[in-house]
């Protein structure tokens, strides 16, 4: 028997998307079926925050929210940050303070801090380890994303 989909109409990155999902997918795998391949996937089970996306502007696990869940909502992944050749503050603090070895993980950290300072732009330094701690990263030790991050922030600042 094959899988049930449903016809969805979301906005991806600023343009509106519609497709048609089968009802398990998750919103990760979604997003990469639309070209959106920077989100990736690691546990597939809410651990790592490496599927990181927004969704209406919140970080959600893209593994752990389902596609259909999208229906009518604004999603960004790592492709709608930059405008055009200009990266988001958040990316340019990754780059020079080498908050990447792999870069696996960095999509969604920087999602994850992008949508902190959006929120809390004053955010404590207890909170930004809080907040970035939710991630895994095997490489960089974090020391250098925390440094990144609170480079942005007092770009913002
Ligand atoms: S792949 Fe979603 S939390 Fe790990
Ligand atoms: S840079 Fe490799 S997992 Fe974070």
């Amino acid at each position: 028997m094959s899988e049930p989909h449903r016809r969805i109409d979301l906005v991806l990155n600023g343009e509106r998307r519609e497709c048609d999902v089968p009802v398990r997918a998750s919103l990760a795998d979604l997003v990469r079926s639309l070209g959106a391949t920077g989100t990736r996937v690691g546990c597939e089970h809410g651990v790592c925050g490496t599927c990181t996306v927004l969704l209406d502007g919140e970080p959600v696990r893209g593994c752990l929210v389902l596609a259909v869940q999208a229906e009518g909502r604004a999603v960004t992944t790592i492709e709608g940050l930059a405008e055009g050749d200009d990266l988001h503050p958040v990316q340019r603090a990754f780059v020079e303070h080498r908050a990447l070895q792999c870069g696996f993980c960095t999509p969604g950290f920087v999602l994850l801090a992008a949508s902190l300072l959006d929120r809390e732009p004053a955010a404590s330094e207890e909170r930004i380890v809080e907040v970035m701690s939710s991630n895994l990263c095997r490489c960089t030790g974090y020391a250098p994303i925390l440094a990144a991050v609170r480079a942005a922030q007092a770009e913002r600042a």
